[in-house]
């Protein structure tokens, strides 16, 4: 918002005629160089000397003043502006004297890439660099130092460490930490705070074939052609390191074929291309009013408040605190900053953010088109991608400091539907992500999510996360009808196998049932005690493999226990086994034991028999290879009583 000019009416010298003050306002990077410590000549030229935010200050010209004016800021280039009888106020930008690309992005795999310092004044100074994050084979300084070419690692080698949770078909998904990411730092004499540049060899994908436009998503497969539209444009395809480049400059929809003519729909767009906003154009408005309490919709204006501390710059977080990738054309948040010329403070400042261009309000934070992608809803058999744990990866995917999805990768949960058994009939209720959410009623059956048939994907984050409909509000975990309580409730939704009306007809896994006697480790929290641990830690979600380790037990025991009880839970075992072989022997057991692991009617337990409810206890005891630590109390009372019961 521009201010109000400000006349000042001077009375000097017994004239009466009013005279103009000049005021000359010098922006800067404020990163780069200090405006505050700016020196000027002529001395007489200016009267006083004023900060406007960050990255402006305002001259003010000794009144009557006309002619040249130089302006030093170290670590700058001069600015030189010359003043007539005639003139209006000034602005001026005094550049940095060594510039660098902030961002280079999407670069391409296993390429040579250089990056090159420039000046507006007189030649380059010398600088230091260094890698700061990322893998490159070289690192070559050239010309004197203002020059370095990086190499960016292969495309295969790029997708390794995600490979178990990367689909085999269409649109190959994209991390932060898969995106093949190197940042180089650089330090000039003079200049406070290193330069970073980030190079990326890809733009982040979601894997929803919905995708902005202006840069490359890839695909897996061979043999892919694209049909063109009406006007005869159709996207350009290229091979590339074994995998399909889709160069994104149109925008519209547009068919791709495989090599066996398996057809996939893409749309392409801008995000400022979105006529409407989804939620506030009474569209979604339910969606809309849930989603306003997601602390990661005004993740970006908190950082603007100063939520995250007095230095807090939020031009390091563009990427996931708004929309848009960093760099590239695609009609996100910082491409119509630079559009606008708009600067982003570098500390928080939340007039900035009260005064922000609509534009601009409409791409901050994490909207509907971080997670949907621009453009309209996906065909109805791309729609179930939305439900991949690599939709939240573009963001929370970013080690060492966001851990949250590797970490559940190494989780048995990220694989629980790569059997082809566990993705029909009930198994489908608690081993796939689009099943159980049918199940409790918080996803319409669709013919296309087509579990079945469809690319495992794990119990994935909007399981157990629900970006914008029932949600307990702390950490947006899922709320499930039907089952009370804290977070924890979400958990024995699956492992509790007590969710349908008749128990009888589902197998039911079982380590949660036996938390649900009363015993030392029944707490609010629940399975969150030990399985989970609250935020707070430096590299957030490491915990998210949800495995219970000997910290977790530390927060009560003195010495942990977790050793210990190795040979408390063989024993267990032991006897469970026993008893379960006897049941199997009597004819009250049906089933192979060793076709499942749940206890329950998988293992056919003769439901009229009278010991039908011992042997349910038994198998329940019998699974849970943590029942020592569960509920031993509890554990051992089953078996005394079976042992007695079966003597
Ligand atoms: C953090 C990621 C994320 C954001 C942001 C997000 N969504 Fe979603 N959305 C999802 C996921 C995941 C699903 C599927 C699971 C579910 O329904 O909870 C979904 C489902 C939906 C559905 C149902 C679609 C279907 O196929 O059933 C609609 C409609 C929707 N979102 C609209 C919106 C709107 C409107 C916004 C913005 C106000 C928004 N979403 C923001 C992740 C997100
Ligand atoms: C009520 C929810 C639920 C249903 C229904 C269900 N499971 Fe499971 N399943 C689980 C849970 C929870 C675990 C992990 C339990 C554990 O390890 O203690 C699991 C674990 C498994 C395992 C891994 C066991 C191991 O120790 O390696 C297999 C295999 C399995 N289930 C197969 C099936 C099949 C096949 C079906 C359908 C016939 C099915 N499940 C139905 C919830 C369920
Ligand atoms: C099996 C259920 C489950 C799955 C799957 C899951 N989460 Fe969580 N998540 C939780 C629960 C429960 C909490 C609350 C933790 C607590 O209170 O200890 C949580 C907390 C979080 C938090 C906030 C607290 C923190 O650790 O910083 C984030 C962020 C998060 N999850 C992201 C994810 C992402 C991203 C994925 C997908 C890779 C995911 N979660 C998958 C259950 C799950
Ligand atoms: C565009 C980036 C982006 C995407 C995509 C994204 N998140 Fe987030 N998420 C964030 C940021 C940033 C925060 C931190 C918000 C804060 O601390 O104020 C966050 C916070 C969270 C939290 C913690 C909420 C709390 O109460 O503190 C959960 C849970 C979460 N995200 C889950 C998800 C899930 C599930 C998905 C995928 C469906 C997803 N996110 C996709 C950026 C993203
Ligand atoms: C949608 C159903 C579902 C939900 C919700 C769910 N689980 Fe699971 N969980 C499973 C299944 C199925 C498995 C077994 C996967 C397999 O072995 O194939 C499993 C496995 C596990 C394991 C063994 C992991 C390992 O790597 O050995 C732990 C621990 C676990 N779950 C804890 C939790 C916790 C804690 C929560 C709540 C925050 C939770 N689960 C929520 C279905 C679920
Ligand atoms: C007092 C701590 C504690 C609590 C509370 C707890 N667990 Fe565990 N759990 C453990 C330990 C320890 C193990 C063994 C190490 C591991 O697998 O993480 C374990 C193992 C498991 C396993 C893997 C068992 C197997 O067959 O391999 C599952 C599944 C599980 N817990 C689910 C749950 C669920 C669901 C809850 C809540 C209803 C819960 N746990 C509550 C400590 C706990
Ligand atoms: C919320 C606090 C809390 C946490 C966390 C906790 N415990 Fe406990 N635990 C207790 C209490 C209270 C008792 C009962 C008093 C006692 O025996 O010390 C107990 C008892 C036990 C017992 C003896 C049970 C019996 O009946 O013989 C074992 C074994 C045990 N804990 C293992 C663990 C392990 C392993 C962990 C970590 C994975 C753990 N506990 C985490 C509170 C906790």
């Amino acid at each position: 918002m521009r201010r109000p000019l400000l006349f000042i009416v001077l009375f000097a010298n017994g004239s009466c005629e009013p005279r103009k003050e000049l005021h000359w306002t010098v922006r800067t990077d404020a990163r780069r160089v200090d405006v505050r410590e700016a020196t000027w000549s002529p001395s007489n030229a200016v009267r006083s000397i004023r900060q406007i935010g960050p990255e402006r200050v305002e001259l003010t010209l000794r009144s009557g003043f006309r002619g040249t004016v130089q302006l030093e800021i170290p670590g700058a280039c001069p600015v030189v502006e010359s003043f007539a009888a005639s003139s209006a106020d000034r602005e001026s930008e005094a550049y940095a004297r060594v510039e660098l690309p902030e961002y280079l992005s999407d670069v391409g795999f296993d390429r040579d890439v250089d990056v090159i310092a420039t000046s507006r004044c007189g030649p380059v100074p010398s600088l230091t660099w260094s890698v700061a994050t990322g893998k490159s084979t070289t690192l070559k300084v050239a010309q004197d130092g203002t020059q370095v070419r990086v190499h960016t690692p292969r495309m295969s080698e790029a997708l390794a460490p995600a490979q178990s949770m990367l689909p085999t078909w269409g649109i190959v998904p994209i991390a932060p930490r898969t995106q093949g990411e190197i940042v180089i730092e650089a330090r000039a004499q003079g200049i406070a705070k290193p330069y970073r540049v980030v190079v990326t060899s890809a733009v982040r994908a979601t894997g929803v074939p919905t995708v902005p436009a202006g840069g490359h998503v890839y695909l897996f497969g061979e043999g892919w052609s694209a049909t063109p539209d009406v006007h005869g444009h159709a996207p350009k395809l290229a091979a590339q390191n074994g995998f399909t480049q889709v160069e994104t400059d149109l925008s519209g929809k547009f068919v791709l074929r495989d090599s066996a003519g398996k057809r996939l729909g893409v749309r392409f767009g801008r995000y400022d291309e979105m006529p409407l906003d989804c939620a506030r154009a009474g569209c979604h408005v339910e969606v809309g009013q849930t989603i306003d309490k997601s602390p990661m919709t005004s993740v970006f204006e908190h950082g603007l408040a100063g939520a995250f501390g007095p230095d807090y710059d939020a031009t390091c977080a563009l990427g996931c605190h708004t929309v848009g990738e960093p760099g590239q054309d695609d009609g996100g948040f910082l491409h119509l900053a630079e559009r606008l010329g708009t600067r982003i403070p570098t500390t928080p400042s939340p007039e900035w953010f009260a005064n922000m261009p609509r534009d601009l309000r409409r791409t901050s934070g994490v909207g509907c088109m971080t997670c949907h992608g621009p453009a309209a809803i996906p065909e109805p058999e791309a729609r179930a991608r939305i439900l991949r744990a690599n939709v939240c990866a573009t963001c929370h995917d970013a080690p060492p400091k966001y851990n949250h999805v590797s970490a559940w990768q190494s989780s048995r949960m990220a694989n629980s539907d790569s059997k082809k058994e566990t993705r029909s009939g009930a198994c489908a209720t608690c081993h796939t992500t689009a099943g159980f959410l049918v199940a409790i009623g918080a996803r319409k059956p669709r013919e296309h999510d087509a579990f079945e048939d469809g690319e495992p994907m794990g119990i994935t984050c909007a399981a157990c996360h629900s970006p914008h409909a029932a949600n307990s509000e702390a950490s947006l975990v899922r709320k499930v009808p039907g089952v009370d309580g804290a977070s924890a409730a979400v958990c024995v939704a699956c492992h509790g196998g007590m969710r349908t009306e008749k128990p009888e007809d589902l197998p039911a896994a079982t380590s949660a049932l036996l938390l649900a006697a009363p015993g030392p480790h029944t707490t609010e929290r629940s399975c969150l005690t030990c399985h989970s641990q609250p935020r707070g830690s430096e590299s957030s979600g490491t915990t998210h493999s949800f495995r219970a380790d000997a910290k977790t037990c530390t927060t009560c025991h003195a010495t942990p226990p977790i050793e210990a009880i190795a040979p408390e839970q063989a024993s267990i075992s032991a006897r469970a086994d026993r008893l379960f072989g006897k049941l199997v022997a009597r004819g009250v057991i049906l089933a192979d034991p060793g076709s499942t692991p749940h206890a329950g009617k998988r293992y056919g337990i003769a439901a009229r028999s009278e010991l039908a409810q011992i042997a349910r206890s038994v198998a329940m005891v019998h699974d849970d290879k943590a029942a020592a630590v569960h509920n031993a109390t509890k554990a051992r009372q089953i078996l005394d009583e079976a042992e007695r019961v079966l003597r």
